[in-house]
């Protein structure tokens, strides 16, 4: 039992159980799903799938996936690709009677090791690819090779894109993987500027090269400008004497992540884009350029054109780095993904700590209702404080904080009944009616002691000088 399915489940439908709905979600769905066996054999297969495959269901069930879909022209080999990499791979496909196709695997384990693919009608995507870049046969080939893992490592942790905000953000990321453009991404802290950033190195052709980070905000200038572009040999008193590769370099065939653009110092803006418009950069002290292959993706959570018009930031640059743009959204206007959110940070914190933890609906909606605004890093904080202090398997609203479980109400009526007087025996009376309430609401002096932050042996001293455990 996970919990999440509940706010899923629509109030007045007629469908009586769970695997009702989910036959109707898999049947109605518009993209084709293929549940294949880990060796390539189709087990099940919804309407759309078979309408991809032109046959009737019954007489595809059994066959080898490449032997039916697209009239042959599916490599088996993608399935192999599949299993063994334990990720998800996808591969587009141009058919003869002009539609793109996008299709992706994901391995499951279902009892066994299963592949489930998802088969999409990308024809309009493709057009707008081909719009952005041209349809020149490098783009063509581009395309065709489009693969993304859509996982972000170290932590492996899936990117979780339910809400139409957050699929157009994906979208538009695998848009930009297609090209070598620079991509500016924009949002406020916590929403996943880095996840993003990362899956547009994965998404593209450039994935097998490095990704690099380097904070702008973190290095006192001096040192950034070498970070950045290295230096020569002997550049200066102090230095190695060796020189250094910058990050532009060290980057060479893959993505260089410029976090926090906004706190990059005047002066290297200058450098950056000398780098950005003429390709080469100059190491401190070297006396001739390099041509590194590098693709930029830039992130910030300022806003850049009221830094332009402070000064602070060079309109030039802003110009160069914003070709490609991407907004994304705060989690207050996406909670729809606040549910799939939280089952994913409790599936990765049952790996990391070997705890496995539900959560009762109750408690999502109560998560839900929170304003967060640091964003999808918040929530994890507030699911993996849960999921270490709660001992119980499941979560439920009474576990959340008191500030977060009905912050209104939270103020005992004691504090506005408090008439002038004597100040300690008003706190007493305060003290004994907070303490009155928790153990009302949370039932068990251990459960109160943990939400008021204090022993249970305080709370049960206190209990019987206020008289409250009688
Ligand atoms: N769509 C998502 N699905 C799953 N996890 C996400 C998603 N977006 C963000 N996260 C997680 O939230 C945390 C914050 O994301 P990230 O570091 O990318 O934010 P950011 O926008 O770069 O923040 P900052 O501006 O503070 O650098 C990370 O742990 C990340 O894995
Ligand atoms: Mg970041």
């Amino acid at each position: 039992m996970n919990g999440f399915d509940r706010p899923e489940q629509p109030r007045s439908s007629g469908l009586s159980g769970d695997a009702e709905l989910l036959e109707a979600m898999v049947e109605g769905a518009s993209e084709g799903l293929v549940l294949l066996s880990a060796g390539g054999l189709i087990l099940r297969a919804n309407h759309a799938a078979s309408k991809f495959i032109g046959q009737d269901r019954d007489s595809i069930i059994g066959r080898p996936i490449q032997a039916v879909l697209f009239k042959g022209a599916f490599e088996g080999s993608f399935i192999a690709e599949v299993v063994a990499s334990h990720l998800a791979v996808s591969r587009a496909y141009d058919l003869a009677d002009g539609r793109s196709v996008l299709v992706q695997g994901r391995p499951v384990v279902a009892g066994a090791a299963r592949v489930v693919l998802v088969i999409s009608d990308v024809t309009s995507v493709k057009q707008l690819v081909n719009l952005v870049q041209g349809p020149a046969g490098e783009a063509q080939s581009t395309w065709a090779e489009m693969r993304c893992a859509e996982r972000t490592p170290p932590d492996g942790a899936p990117v979780v894109v339910r809400s139409a905000a957050m699929q157009a953000v994906r979208d538009k990321a695998l848009q930009c993987a297609t090209v070598d453009s620079p991509v500016l991404l924009r949002g406020e802290t916590g929403t996943g500027k880095g996840v993003f950033a990362k899956l547009i190195h994965e998404a593209s052709a450039r994935r097998s090269g490095p990704f690099c980070v380097v904070n702008c905000g973190a290095i006192p200038e001096g040192l950034l400008e070498a970070e950045l572009f290295g230096y020569a040999r002997g550049a200066f008193t102090g230095a190695d004497s060796r020189g250094k590769v910058g990050l532009i370099e060290l980057a060479h065939a893959g993505t260089l992540l410029l976090d926090e653009i906004g706190d990059l110092p005047l002066g290297l803006q200058v450098k950056l884009l000398r780098f950005l418009e003429s390709g080469e950069v100059w190491p401190v002290g070297a006396s001739k350029g390099k041509r590194p292959d590098v693709r930029i993706v830039a992130a910030t959570n300022r806003d850049v054109r009221q830094m332009i018009a402070e000064g602070s930031f060079r309109k030039d640059l802003y110009y160069r780095l914003n070709v490609l743009s991407i907004h994304i959204p705060p989690l207050r206007e996406h909670p729809e993904d606040i549910p799939w959110l939280v089952a994913t940070m409790l599936e990765q914190l049952e790996r990391r700590l070997g705890r496995r933890k539900g959560i009762a609906p109750d408690a999502l909606e109560a998560i839900g209702r929170l304003p967060f605004p640091g964003n999808v890093r918040e929530l994890w904080n507030v699911v993996e404080s849960l999921v270490v202090t709660v001992p119980s398997e499941i979560i439920e609203a009474t576990d959340l904080p008191v500030d977060i479980a009905d912050a209104p109400d939270a103020l005992p009526a004691a504090t506005r009944e408090y008439d002038g007087g004597d100040l300690r025996q008003a706190l007493r009376k305060l003290e004994a009616q907070i303490l009155r309430e928790a153990l009302q609401r949370y039932g068990t002096q251990s459960k109160a002691a943990r939400h008021l932050g204090v022993a249970q042996a305080t709370i049960a001293r206190k209990s019987k000088l206020y008289g409250l455990d009688a």
